[in-house]
């Protein structure tokens, strides 16, 4: 068996119109999901999966093809989806390896699933890196976060950014850019805060509102190069260390992505309650929809605020990652 884990992530800028070309900057954080591969004597492959939201559910099938049901009573969508990613690493490996081997994959997460924070994206990446090291094959974290892309490409149909598959590999603090991918060097100590609704976007369903949004009016066209030409602001405020303005810009950036439509009620309420209690920004991260905001605050009281925010499930305060995907048990 080899174990391997990957972070999940925060947009501190740029979601969504990183998917039109512009540049974002998304953070790795310490909240893994950890992956067990085990190979198999034959070419079947065995999903177990306990995600922090949902009960864990165990499947099994050979090529794409399910032949036992979930064993836990879980939505079967959810089920769908972890099958689709897991299928899709293991298709990766398979290409890597030329050949149809069989595993069984354990997964342990304690990233919300579908919430911003990039679960399907460590999962991948962690699949990829256990499965294949499990066969003898060692890959580049670049090149993993490039399989675990094309994974996303082509679960996602073809709208999904290298945004959250790139950071996970990588971890830190990244600049995505088309297919441009960079780590950035040094950045300050990012006191995140995040507020959890308990509930999940379709990114699938909010890219494409976006693109629809973007292709009737002139505004939301505006209002994308207008969160290019904040991620790129942000960026020196970054290399600066300057927290307030990068709270600043958070804000912007929440506004920006609430006039193209992608935010919520209980993302709003979340995001003025630690705006109110001194957070230096906030906004939502991710798709939206609902799931995750994250604010900047070093002090405990935005953590304290959102505890008493309706709509708020839980709260928890998330270190960068400085390192990607790794090995835990080779
Ligand atoms: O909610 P997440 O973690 O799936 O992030 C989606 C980010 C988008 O920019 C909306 C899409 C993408 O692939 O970059």
């Amino acid at each position: 068996m080899t174990v391997a884990s990957a972070p999940g992530k925060v947009y501190l800028f740029g979601e969504h119109a990183v998917v039109y070309g512009e540049p974002a900057v998304p953070c790795a954080i310490e909240r893994r999901a950890t992956v067990r591969a085990t190979k198999r004597d034959d070419e079947r492959i065995r999903v177990q999966a306990n995600d922090l939201s949902i009960n864990g559910f165990s499947v099994e099938y050979t090529e794409g093809a399910t032949e036992e049901s979930a064993e836990f009573d879980v939505p079967h969508p959810l089920v769908e989806a972890a099958v689709g990613y897991v299928d899709g690493a293991i298709e990766q490996v398979r290409d890597v390896l030329d050949a149809s081997v069989g595993f069984t994959v354990t997964i342990e997460s304690d990233i919300p699933l579908g919430a911003g924070l990039g679960s399907s994206a460590a999962v991948v990446v962690a699949a990829i890196d256990a499965a294949t090291r499990e066969v003898g094959i060692e890959l580049s974290p670049e090149e993993i976060a490039d399989r675990a892309y094309q994974v996303e490409y082509d679960v996602q149909d073809g709208q999904a950014s290298r945004a959250d598959t790139f950071c996970s590999a990588m971890g830190g603090a990244v600049r995505v850019e088309g297919d441009d991918c960079q780590q950035i060097g040094d950045t300050p100590r990012l006191p995140f805060v995040i507020g959890y609704d308990g509930g999940a976007g379709d990114t699938g369903e909010l890219v494409a509102g976006v693109r629809s949004v973007r292709e009737t009016y002139g505004f939301a066209d505006e209002t994308v190069s207008s969160i290019g030409d904040l991620v790129r602001t942000g960026e020196a405020a970054l290399l600066d260390g300057d927290l307030q303005e990068l709270g600043r810009l958070m804000n912007f950036n929440h506004g920006l992505l609430s006039a193209l439509g992608v935010s919520s009620r209980s993302l709003d309420s979340m995001v003025w309650a630690t705006r109110e209690a001194g957070a230096m920004g906030a906004k939502l991260t991710g798709a939206g929809g609902g799931g995750c905001i994250v604010a900047l605050d070093p002090s405990p009281a935005s953590g304290t605020a959102l505890q008493y925010t309706p709509g708020c499930e839980s709260t928890f305060r998330a270190e960068l990652a400085h390192e990607g995907v790794r090995v835990e048990q080779p």
